[in-house]
């Protein structure tokens, strides 16, 4: 057992229904001889009480940025700094985002403004919550901050889910907070950036090939065809394969969301480069087609600049592009045992999504109304019919990342019946 007698430690508790670990945690650095001293937000006094606190760490806790008494005793400035490392758990997402903003509304998010020490933080939420791109943009921010993280893990949740998001346990807190004393930083990277692999789930060990966003076609150097696709619903879709577990390939058009975190992110201008690099990532169990790959590209490319002349405006020359959807479906060697596609279309949409199913030869298209009034291209939100040789299914009108949470759950469940 490491002896941490000289050691203090000042804990803040987020307002996650993780906190009851913290008791635990708190425990064992107890046994350990550290002092800790634990700082509740207003939502964590929900999940724990300051009493079983104070009875646990043997000290004072503190709550109330503005109670005088604690001022007069020791201020937030000095209660920060009186401490080897400022450890956060459960470091909820609310937490995260003042930390990463520098917002300091409250007594835990102004101590943790105005420390001069490390700061260990053991996320806990939702996993989409976790993985919301606003959650791990903070994350990032604070890792390049130089924040240190443990976890979260990946398992079953209070709210009944799986994935990423669990509070790492008592004993993997109690190693990191060892480590980060002992002046490690190989901690600082949280496992859903450092790990090759997720780990459990139920796409663990399969690889999932997924395109997204648009495709340009050069015109001339400076011009290029594209259309209105942001990469969202793509993108979302990815991080969805990942949350279960999944190996992914992500081939993206060029887009302006940022790469998923865990998911390997391959950059293309053009469809037949998108081509190129879905059949080099291949073979995969899964490929989801949601790029909205240009149609068409000019015949010749223009290596010159085309100039506005007395000779009118240029006619342009157009060819087909591959279809890349239909080029992996009727792959004979290396055929993913799942292809899907997208019809978005503005008129006919059923019938129009039943036709491409049979003659892109995959075995679901999912359809959805592009239509400039429903918002979907370039919008947060979709609202999409499932289509299979088995029939269709309409969802309701849902955020992206739930279509994509959901679709990853089918299509892992679709994988898991053609296996057995
Ligand atoms: O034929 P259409 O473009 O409507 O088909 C849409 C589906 O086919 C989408 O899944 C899209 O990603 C895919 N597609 C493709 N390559 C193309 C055109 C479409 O992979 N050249």
């Amino acid at each position: 057992m490491t002896d941490l007698s000289a050691k203090r430690i000042l804990l803040v508790i987020g307002g996650g229904v993780a906190a009851y670990k913290t008791l635990e945690l708190i425990r064992r650095l107890r046994e350990r001889g550290a002092t800790v001293r634990a700082v509740l937000t207003r939502a964590a006094s929900h999940f724990v009480t300051p009493l079983s606190l104070a009875t646990l760490t043997a000290e004072k806790v503190y709550e109330d940025l503005f109670a005088l008494t604690d001022e007069a005793t020791i201020g937030h400035i000095e209660l920060s700094r009186d401490a080897d490392l400022v450890v956060i758990a459960p470091a909820t997402a609310d937490l995260l985002a003042k930390m990463a903003n520098g917002l300091a509304d409250d007594l835990a998010s102004t101590l943790l403004l105005a420390t001069d020490k490390k700061i260990l933080v053991a996320p806990a939420m939702n996993l989409r919550m976790w993985l919301r791109p606003a959650t791990l943009r903070n994350v990032q921010t604070l890792h390049a901050d130089g924040v240190l993280f443990v976890g979260p893990d990946v398992g079953d949740m209070a709210c009944g889910e799986f994935g990423p998001g669990r509070m790492s346990e008592p004993p993997a807190i109690l190693a990191a907070i060892e480590s980060a004393l002992a002046g490690d930083t190989k901690l600082a990277l949280p496992m859903v950036f450092a790990s090759p692999s997720l780990g459990r789930g139920p796409l663990e060990g399969g690889h999932v090939v997924i395109t997204s966003g648009p495709t340009h076609e050069p015109i001339d150097p400076v011009r290029y065809i594209a259309n209105r696709s942001s990469g969202k619903q793509g993108h979302a879709i990815a991080r969805a394969a990942r949350a279960l577990g999944a190996d992914v390939t992500l081939v993206a058009g060029p887009v302006a969301v940022p790469d998923p975190p865990g998911v390997t992110t391959i950059h293309v201008e053009t469809a037949r480069e998108m081509l190129n690099a879905v059949e080099a990532a291949l073979p995969a169990d899964i490929f989801v087609a949601a790029a909205a790959v240009a149609d068409w590209r000019t015949a010749e490319p223009v290596n010159n600049k085309i100039k506005k002349g007395a000779k009118g405006a240029p006619t342009l020359t157009l060819v087909e592009n591959p279809d890349i959807l239909a080029t992996i479906a009727r792959r004979t060697t290396t055929r993913p045992t799942i292809v899907v596609g997208f019809a978005a279309e503005t008129e006919k949409l059923l019938a129009n999504a039943a036709q491409k199913l049979a003659r892109k030869s995959c075995d679901m298209i999912i359809a959805n109304d592009v239509s400039g009034a429903t918002g979907v291209m370039g919008g947060d939100r979709n609202q999409v019919t499932i289509m299979t040789r088995e029939g269709a299914e309409s969802w309701p009108d849902l955020d992206k990342d739930e279509v994509a949470n959901r679709l990853m759950t089918k299509l892992a469940e679709m994988l898991k019946g053609s296996r057995s």
